[in-house]
């Protein structure tokens, strides 16, 4: 959440300030950049995101009690405090706190039921500098982060599964309301130095192997989209748009109906073996939005029961049917186009065609912006800028609606990029109080969370 580079090599020092002890370990984990297939991780469909070096860190302290206490080095955060319960009641909406709040719930509900009630609080300050509501899962890598010093602080590393801490995070995650696919969690515990992840969600995954020679360009719009905030609806809307889709599809194509209470029909399920699925789901969804009242005639279902089944969100609401209706066949042709292009894009990486990677993703692009309307004119002008000055490939990056694009630039040519696009694009535009760096940055793909024991710990225990 909070980026303070400065303060962030004598974190526990600046921890044995705030707290008069010294911290046990420090955890870190990344912020994500997805190269390509956006808004697929929720319809079972792949992605290729990669961690970037730009992390959350939190020095920590196993506490006695039952409580924890949060503090930031960012002023903009408050301190905190929450007990450990059962059920944790949020802070009120927006509340940075609450992204600990859920790591908390998450990992305390999934435990067996002998570990329920026995857990010890911590001391956290935190620290960080993945740009905020950039769509670079600061909020995600906050919440795995958490998630790690909690089990820290309770001696529960040594069991620690990764891939399956990533999907409890993602469930954990709807606390704060984004009905999230479980991309950044994994990529944040899964990720590796040097390789993107080639995400099968749920379940699979590989990785791949980032060309040597080519940089990741990291390029923010200056229109921020906290996850927390509005950006959340606009985005829940596609999760929930997909699954009314593949209900209607699976209704049409004659297949057994689901219990509302079964996981979502999901798209990729549903288009396995089924390569004519994507024209089938043209012609029959066709262009213009859906009323809910269609779509609940067309299930042979009560209005009442389509607003249980498929429109209530994780938080309980029901969503309402949008102005412009559900927009099924745009999505649809978007997820399994994207879907698509991720492993051609693979292959491509692979092959060293260059050219080919830089048309899949500006194909990716075009469709997040035409068919799931997630870019704005100022990602789409990032995008050409970021063209001009030499990249083989740039899209958008994340949910959308703002924050980040991501381009592919070669590294001989990275300082001069990273000048035209600081020209052309930012000359002029208020960064917010925002240094350069923090706007316009190259990357390499960075390890996954970790969490080390600190020095005078090691040597403590060997001491007793
Ligand atoms: C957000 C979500 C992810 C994914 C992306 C879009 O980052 O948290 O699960 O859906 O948007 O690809």
């Amino acid at each position: 959440m909070a980026w303070n580079p400065a303060g962030m090599a004598d974190l526990p020092s600046l921890f044995e300030t705030v707290y008069g002890r010294p911290p046990t370990h420090l955890a870190t984990a990344p912020g994500r950049v997805n190269l390509i297939g956006e808004h697929t991780d929720y319809n079972a469909l792949p992605a290729m995101p990669l961690a970037i070096e730009r992390r959350i860190r939190i020095a920590l302290r196993p506490r006695l009690d039952r409580q924890i206490h949060l503090a930031n080095l960012d002023p903009g955060f408050a301190p905190r405090r929450f007990g450990i319960e059962p059920e944790i009641a949020p802070f009120p909406q927006g509340d940075w706190g609450n992204y600990a709040k859920a790591a908390v719930s998450g990992v305390v509900r999934d435990a067996p039921d002998a570990e329920r009630g026995d857990w010890l609080g911590f001391d956290a300050l935190v620290s960080g500098d993945i740009p905020r509501a950039a769509g670079l899962s600061s909020s995600s890598a906050l919440v795995v982060c958490t998630a790690l010093a909690f089990l820290a602080a309770n001696g529960r590393l040594p069991r620690l599964d990764r891939a399956a801490l990533a999907e409890q995070m993602a469930r954990a995650e709807w606390y704060v309301g984004t009905q999230g696919g479980g991309m950044d969690q994994a990529v944040c515990l899964l990720g590796r130095a040097e390789h993107a992840l080639l995400l099968e969600l749920p379940g699979r995954w590989q990785p791949v192997r980032m060309p040597s020679d080519l940089a990741v360009a990291v390029a923010h719009s200056l229109v921020f989209a906290p996850k927390s905030d509005g950006a959340r609806l606009l985005y829940n809307r596609r999760p929930i748009e997909c699954r009314l889709a593949a209900a209607l599809l699976a209704k049409n194509l004659g297949l057994p109906e689901r219990s509302p209470a079964e996981p979502p029909w999901l798209l990729g399920e549903l288009s396995r073996g089924r390569p004519e699925l994507l024209k089938h789901a043209l012609d029959f969804l066709g262009e213009d939005g859906w009323r809910e009242g269609e779509i609940a005639a067309q299930l042979g279902w009560p209005l009442e029961r389509l607003r249980a089944a498929l429109l209530r969100g994780k938080d309980g609401r029901i969503f309402a049917e949008p102005e412009d209706g559900f927009q099924l066949g745009r999505r649809v042709r978007h997820a399994l186009t994207e879907g698509a292009r991720v492993h051609a894009a693979l292959q491509a990486l692979r092959d060293g065609r260059r050219d080919q990677v830089g048309g899949l993703m500006a194909a990716s692009h075009a469709s997040c912006r035409d068919d799931l309307g997630v870019s704005t004119p100022e990602l789409d002008a990032l995008v050409e800028v970021s063209k001009r000055h030499g990249a083989i490939g740039a899209r958008l990056t994340g949910a959308g609606f703002g924050g980040c694009i991501v381009a592919l630039v070669p590294r001989t040519i990275l300082p001069g990029y990273l000048e035209g696009v600081w020209q052309d694009y930012y000359a002029g535009r208020d960064l917010g109080g925002r240094r350069r760096e923090d706007v316009l940055f190259a990357t390499a793909a960075g390890p996954g969370a970790a969490v080390e024991e600190i020095a005078e710990e090691k040597a403590r225990k060997r001491a007793t």
